[in-house]
């Protein structure tokens, strides 16, 4: 969608902060042992307390409230009892809809003994994210956000998963324009308007520059067990710096 009132601008802006506070709470307490049911709980509660509803429960019929993938899972990693380890790459991604509104946002960290930090791909995906939200202004090509993703990953040696992108979003989760790439893809003219709204998401990996799914028919994860991180936000487009509603 593209923002056209004052409301929609207001209406994004609460679920993004909801979002962004059910995913912050669910990395503080990212910790070994816990498990990813117990921390999917521990978000859809930040929803459900502001009156928020997972978004691919509502719209995917999706078996978790937030999707939680390790280690060589990439993307859609189903909430279980399996208990998290030291040394798991742990991403979680957040998406929700209040009032007809949705937002979306993932952050990747490792658990620590103390307390869990992030490692050199970790780091290198959030600098590709905001080097790509910042090609993301009105009247730039859209595959620019990709270039601009792309080229981090490769300063730190790392690939990119070309068939999980980013996607527009506002009145649905996923909506236009799709396929927002982690790499320039030339052929693709499409331009961005001012108001635009997008959940930009940067895939990055040590490996595999893809994913299968698996046999659960919704973990997407890497076939030579390559691991990724992934970070997201939700961002509007202006004339000038992009609104990150997801901070
Ligand atoms: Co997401
Ligand atoms: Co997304």
């Amino acid at each position: 969608m593209s923002i056209e009132t004052q409301y929609d601008l207001q209406a994004l802006k609460e679920i993004g902060k909801i979002v962004s506070l059910a995913r912050n709470k669910m990395v503080e307490n990212i910790r070994e042992g816990i498990t990813t049911k117990e921390l999917d709980e521990i978000g859809n509660c930040v929803l459900e307390s502001y009156g928020a509803t997972s978004a691919p429960k509502k719209e995917r019929n999706f078996p978790g409230y937030t999707c939680i993938s390790i280690n060589d899972e990439i993307a859609h990693g189903v909430p279980n009892n399996r208990s998290l380890k030291i040394g798991d790459i742990v991403n979680v991604d957040v998406s929700a809809e209040l009032d007809g509104y949705f937002a979306d946002t993932g952050e990747t960290v490792v658990v620590r003994e103390k307390s869990n930090f992030t490692n050199r791909l970790c780091d290198a995906s959030k600098e590709a994210l905001y080097q790509g939200i910042k090609a993301a202004y009105a009247g730039n090509k859209l595959n620019r956000i990709g270039k601009e993703i792309h080229n981090v990953a490769k300063k730190y040696g790392y690939g990119v998963i070309r068939n999980l992108t980013g996607h527009g979003i506002g009145r649905k989760l996923h909506e236009e324009p799709d396929y927002i790439l982690n790499y320039l893809d030339i052929w693709d003219k499409r331009i961005l308007n001012d108001g635009l709204v997008l959940a930009v998401e940067t895939f990055l990996t040590t490996g595999a520059e893809y994913v299968i799914e698996d046999r659960d028919g919704w973990t997407l994860r890497t076939p030579d067990k390559s691991v990724g991180a992934q970070f997201e936000h939700t961002i509007i487009v202006t004339n000038g710096e992009p609104v990150i509603l997801t901070l």
